[in-house]
């Protein structure tokens, strides 16, 4: 059996610059999708993944992430007075236990290798789970617990990849696929952000990995390779190279909220797949009339 995997890194330092001006002063792991923020989804993935510590590498303005894992004794006792027990009960169920959250930050936006580095001290010498919180998946069960389905059984390291239209790679990490099936394939190799034409495949990284702790000695010695940046996809080829990497393509899709179009799409289809507003919102929709548009 693998050890365990009982901690996750959400990389939280990203500036937000393509959703200027909503990110100016808020951090764009704040944005909502319906009425949770984006943050939340990746934290609730981890939870339903087993992880039972979060540790969160920030940055500057990042400050309302830490409050919004903490408890809020003015909400919550409004709320009671209220008799709004539902609601009260919602925002206790969502928070991590007491000393089940670490909050370091990242001095310089370095890339997300440098990122994912800083958290090295609190991991410590064990296997983790890394999610990148821009990117919301639809997803039952969620993409991390179906990539620990597969780190059970192949141990080492784990890729969560997704298909994506060809003209899009250039935007991605992109692995190289070997034989296997979709729930657990080896990766030959990988290459972050190929030009159109010279991608290995269309099967893209989508923000999901389990990792070893081996990658944090090899982050500590990695150069800048693509945009300038620190990349974990550099030194995840060079730890490919001790131990094996399987892919997973999981069942679901994953929206890129980091863009505009993506969180856009994920509001709609999220608030579709909502009892409390799928038949209020479908009526809005068709108000609409949006013929024109569509
Ligand atoms: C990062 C990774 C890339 C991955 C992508 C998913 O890139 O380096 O391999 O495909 O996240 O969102 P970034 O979006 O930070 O440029």
């Amino acid at each position: 059996m693998p050890k365990r995997v009982r901690t996750a890194v959400f990389p939280v330092a990203g500036l937000g610059t393509r959703f200027l001006p909503a990110t100016k002063a808020m951090p764009k792991e704040m944005l909502t999708v319906v009425d949770r923020p984006l943050i939340q989804y990746a934290v609730d993935e981890a939870r339903e993944a087993g992880i039972e510590h979060f540790v969160f590498v920030t940055g500057r303005n990042k400050g309302v992430i830490e409050d919004h894992f903490d408890r809020q004794f003015e909400l919550e006792t409004t709320l009671e007075n209220r008799g709004k027990t539902a609601a009260l009960a919602e925002l206790r169920k969502e928070l991590p236990s007491a000393g089940r959250t670490s909050f370091t930050r990242q001095q310089e936006p370095l890339g997300l290798g440098h990122a994912v580095w800083c958290a090295r001290d609190i991991v410590g010498d064990n296997p983790f789970a890394l999610l990148l919180p821009d990117m919301v998946f639809r997803a039952n069960p969620g993409v991390l617990r179906q990539m620990m389905d597969a780190y059970e059984q192949h141990g080492g390291n784990i890729i969560g990849v997704e298909e994506c239209d060809p003209s899009e790679v250039s935007s991605y990490g992109i692995i190289e696929r070997g034989e296997g099936p979709d729930t657990g394939f080896p990766i030959n190799g990988m290459v972050e952000k190929p030009k159109v034409g010279e991608a290995p495949s269309n099967l893209f990284i989508s923000g999901r990995y389990i990792l070893q702790p081996e990658i944090f000695s090899l982050l500590s010695e990695q150069e800048k390779g693509a945009g300038g940046e620190i990349q974990i996809t550099d030194s995840m080829k060079v730890l490919m190279e001790q131990q094996p990497f399987t892919g997973v393509k999981y069942d679901g899709k994953v929206f890129d909220c980091g863009s505009k179009l993506g969180f856009l799409t994920a509001n709609v289809i999220f608030a579709l797949d909502r009892d409390d507003i799928r038949d209020g919102f479908v009526k809005e929709l068709r108000k609409l009339d949006l013929g024109d548009h569509l």
